[in-house]
C-alpha cells in the first residue's frame, strides 16, 4: 500500500494501520512532508558548542548535519554535504576548527557554510581551473533555519516555518524553560540501534498505559507507579506531551492492589546497592519521572536525577538510532551529581528502566510482519476528545500523536465524512 492509497481507519485514531511500520517507501516521504517540512526538529544543546568555532555533528531526520558556533557567538547549522559531489564533510562527533575543508578536493567552508577556497580555482601553469564565472557565493553548504530556545537548538528546512515558541507551544515551553533554567554541563554520550521503526518510540513516549507495567525495575523499587498521581498534558495541537507523575503519591495498599497480580511486586526482591534510585527532589516538585516530547525527534528526560536528551535519528522504515545526551548543572553539589550518575544506569540502552522501550520497538516490528493489512488498538482512556489526561494510565497521547502525523503526511481518515 503506497502513501496515496493510505486512509486512516477512523476519525478517532485509535486504530493504527500496521501498514506505516512496514511501508519502507514512508521513510522517503516522512524525510520529504516531516523531517524536511514545517516543523522544528531538535539538533543539539547550546552547551555543546560553547565556543567560537565549536560544532558537532548531528541529523536532521536521516539528513547529516552540522551545528557549529561562529566567531561573534551565533550558532548555524548546515547540511554536512560537501557542494562539490557530495562528500561528507565533517566527520568527527564534536570538535573546535577554524573552518571546514573537505577531505576529497579541499574545498574550505566558513563557519555559516560558506565556500571560502577551491583549490586549483584557475588552474595551473595556465591550464584546468574551473569557468570564469564560476562564482564560490553559489556554492555554500545547505543552511537550515536555526532558533535557540532555553539552550536548545533547533533546525528547520522549511522555507517558513511558524515560530518556534508556537511550535513548542504551552506548557512545553515553560517545562523547557524549567529544565534549562540554569548553565549546563555536558557529562557524556550513549547511542543505540533500534531494529523497528521510529514512530514505534514516539508512540511509546506519549504512552503513559506502559510505563507502570513495562519498566517492572521502576514499579518495584518505587520510581514510579501507575498508582501514583499524575498525567501527560498535550499542547493545543496534541503533537507534544509532557508525562509527570508524583514520587510516591500513592498508599502503599492501593498500590498493592493495583498490582496484586503481577507476582514480581509481592516477591522480595532487594538491591544490592539501592542508591541506584536514590532521589533528591531538586525541582521542588516531587517528581521523579517528568518526561518532555516534542514531535517529531527529541524527548527531553528528567527520571529520578538522571538529566538527558534523547535525540530520534530515523535511518530506514525499521531501524532508528536513539542518541542520549546526558548533563547536569554546572552548580550541581557534589551529592547531586553523584546521584545523577548513578541514576545514569536506570537510564539509556542498557538502563535497568529505558532497555526495554527499545526492545518493545524490536518486538513490535517483528510481530506486526505480515500483518500489513491489520492495526493496533488505542482505547486506554477512552475514545474521547484528545487532550491532557490527569492520569497516566492512557494512550489518548498516542491519538493525538497520529493525528498530528497524518496532517503532515497529508493522509485522510477513510471514513472522514461520517465522523
Ligand atoms: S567532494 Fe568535497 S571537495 Fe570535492
Ligand atoms: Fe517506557
Amino acid at each position: 500500500m503506497g502513501i496515496d492509497t493510505l486512509r486512516w481507519p477512523n476519525a478517532d485514531y485509535s486504530r493504527v494501520p500496521y501498514s506505516v511500520f512496514l511501508d519502507p517507501d514512508l521513510h522517503a516521504i516522512e524525510q520529504e512532508r516531516i523531517f524536511r517540512g514545517p516543523v522544528w526538529l531538535y539538533l543539539g544543546l547550546d552547551a555543546e558548542v560553547p565556543n567560537p568555532g565549536d560544532y558537532i555533528t548531528t541529523v536532521a531526520g536521516d539528513t547529516p548535519v552540522v551545528v557549529v558556533r561562529a566567531l561573534d557567538g551565533s550558532v548555524h547549522a548546515f547540511v554536512n554535504r560537501c557542494a562539490h559531489r557530495g562528500t561528507l564533510l565533517v566527520r568527527n562527533q564534536f570538535g573546535n576548527a577554524k573552518d571546514f575543508t573537505c577531505v576529497y578536493h579541499h574545498w574550505c567552508y566558513d563557519h555559516t557554510g560558506n565556500l571560502i577556497g577551491v583549490p586549483f580555482l584557475r588552474g595551473l601553469k595556465g591550464k584546468g581551473g574551473m569557468p570564469k564565472d564560476f562564482n564560490l557565493a553559489d556554492h555554500g553548504l545547505e543552511r537550515l533555519k536555526v532558533e535557540v530556545f532555553a539552550s536548545v537548538i533547533f533546525g528547520s528546512f522549511h522555507a517558513a516555518p511558524e515560530s518556534l515558541g508556537t511550535f513548542i507551544d504551552r506548557p512545553m515551553c515553560e517545562w523547557l524553560e524549567r529544565f534549562f533554567a540554569k548553565p549546563i554541563e555536558i557529562l557524556g554520550y550513549t547511542r543505540q540501534r533500534i531494529p523497528g521503526n521510529w514512530k514505534l518510540y514516539v508512540e511509546n513516549t506519549h504512552d503513559g498505559y506502559h510505563a507502570g507495567l513495562l519498566h517492572q525495575m521502576s514499579t518495584t523499587f518505587g520510581l514510579f507507579r501507575a498508582t501514583e498521581d499524575g498525567g501527560i498534558k498535550l499542547d493545543k495541537g496534541n503533537r507534544h506531551e509532557v508525562t509527570f507523575s508524583i514520587h510516591a503519591s500513592d498508599k502503599i495498599e492501593e498500590s498493592k492492589e493495583a498490582y496484586r497480580d503481577t507476582a514480581w511486586f509481592e516477591a522480595p526482591h532487594e538491591l544490592k546497592d539501592p542508591s541506584v534510585f536514590d532521589f533528591i527532589d531538586e525541582y521542588g516538585n516531587n517528581m521523579a519521572a517528568n518526561f518532555c516530547t516534542l514531535f517529531p525527534n527529541v524527548i527531553f528526560q528528567q527520571l529520578a536525577n538522571s538529566l538527558a536528551t534523547r535525540q530520534i535519528r530515523p535511518r530506514k522504515w525499521n531501524e532508528f538510532d536513539l542518541y542520549w545526551t546526558y548533563f547536569g548543572y554546572q552548580d550541581d553539589s557534589a551529592k547531586l551529581r553523584a546521584t545523577r550518575m548513578k541514576n545514569a544506569n536506570i537510564v539509556g540502552a542498557a538502563g535497568y528502566s529505558s532497555m526495554e522501550d527499545g526492545e518493545v520497538g524490536r518486538l513490535c516490528q517483528i510481530g506486526i510482519k505480515g500483518g500489513a493489512n491489520d492495526h493496533s488498538v488505542i482505547e486506554m482512556g477512552g475514545l474521547g476528545p484528545i487532550g491532557t489526561q490527569y492520569t497516566t494510565v492512557t494512550e489518548v497521547p498516542i491519538r493525538g500523536m497520529w493525528l498530528n502525523y497524518c496532517k503532515l503526511m497529508g493522509i485522510p481518515v477513510a471514513n472522514a465524512a461520517a465522523a
